[in-house]
């Protein structure tokens, strides 16, 4: 019997490298745009090495796919695959957990300054008043005199790190797993969550999504964080409830947000973000570039690769 490789979704344009693989190992290859369970469901019936994207794997879709199938996760975060049901039923499951990080790293640091300069109001201010005084938004604190608070300092955190540490940030960071002799030499404060929370004018989240870090930022870490902070979320969109989110903004407390991570993705159109000039949005577009998506699909295929050859995986992830 032929094996089967099922992409569910995916947003780069093309599946060259993935078709390849499959044609390289005589596989049926099938692509979907699946968003629902039910469709995802459908789509990898009998499939023994499935590509996701964005898709939920749920323990319904993985008990379709055929025994000791592989799931290979489009990128780094794999919070929309249940991981844990995948080893209960004999699944693999894999992530590319390199294949981009400068990108990303790039795209936060771009909406890092963008909103410390509070450039997306004065933008707004002036198409739709005409013109703006800049002390009309308030007083802006310098680069030098502004303190990054990092949360999470793998591959994107530490190089969100080496690209602001030039522009003469104060940085901060809270990884309870990152060896805080290897921070400190790169010049990082290490520090406990509530230290970086009310210490830093501006907080940037590059953490996993897992049940204990879903909503890291509520209405207490808010509260905790200083008047006028700026915070970027290019990680999940579960890591922020939004609905505090919206409340510290139109409080004062927070005076610039940069999302480019929603809690459900595409952002709903009554989602009451849209409507505020604070919030810089984009469509979790950080990963994206020619580079990082060519190397996404490269790896992701030669994963498969592995997988179709009964090979070890590079990058197994477990529960
Ligand atoms: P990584 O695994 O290299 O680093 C994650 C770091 O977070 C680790 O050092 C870990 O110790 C730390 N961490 C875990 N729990 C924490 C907690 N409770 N508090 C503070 N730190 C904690 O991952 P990488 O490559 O840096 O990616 C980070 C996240 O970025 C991914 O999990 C993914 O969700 C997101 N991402 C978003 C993309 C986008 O296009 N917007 C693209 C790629 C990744």
């Amino acid at each position: 019997m032929k094996a089967k490789v099922v992409v569910t979704d995916q947003a780069f344009g093309g599946t060259l490298a993935e078709r390849a693989v499959a044609e390289r190992h005589d596989a049926e290859f099938a692509e979907f745009q699946c968003a629902t369970e039910a469709e995802t469901v459908a789509a990898v019936a009998g499939a023994h090495v499935v590509f996701v994207n964005l898709a939920p794997v749920t323990r319904a879709v993985l008990e379709r796919m055929a025994p000791g199938a592989t799931v290979i996760r489009y990128g780094v975060g794999y919070d929309n695959v249940d991981v844990r049901a995948a080893g209960e039923l004999g699944i693999s499951v894999a992530n590319v957990p390199d294949y981009g990080s400068e990108t990303v790293a790039d795209h936060t640091v771009a909406l890092l300054l963008s909103s410390l300069r509070k450039l997306s109001v004065y933008d707004s201010r002036i198409r739709e008043d005409g013109w703006i005084k800049p002390p009309g938004l308030g007083t802006l604190r310098g680069f030098g005199d502004t303190t990054v608070g990092l949360i999470g300092t793998g591959r994107i955190g530490f190089s969100v790190a080496k690209r602001l540490m030039p522009f003469g940030f104060r940085i901060i960071a809270h990884d309870p797993w990152a060896p805080a002799g290897a921070l400190t030499a790169f010049g990082i404060e290490s520090v406990e969550l509530d230290d970086l929370l009310s210490r830093s004018h501006a907080v940037s989240l590059h953490c996993p999504l897992t049940p204990n870090t879903h909503h890291l930022i509520d209405d207490a870490a808010l509260a905790r964080m200083s008047a006028g902070a700026v915070l970027i979320n290019t990680s999940r969109g579960g890591l922020v409830d939004e609905d505090a989110l919206v409340r510290a903004l139109k409080s004062g407390r927070l005076s610039a947000v940069g999302l480019d991570v929603f809690s459900q993705e595409p952002l709903p159109p009554e989602s009451p973000l849209r409507a505020l000039d604070q919030v810089t949005l984009t469509p979790h577009s950080a990963f994206y570039s020619a580079h990082s998506v060519e190397q996404l699909q490269l790896l992701a295929a030669e994963e498969a690769d592995r997988a179709l050859g009964g090979r070890r995986l590079r990058s197994p992830v477990s529960a």
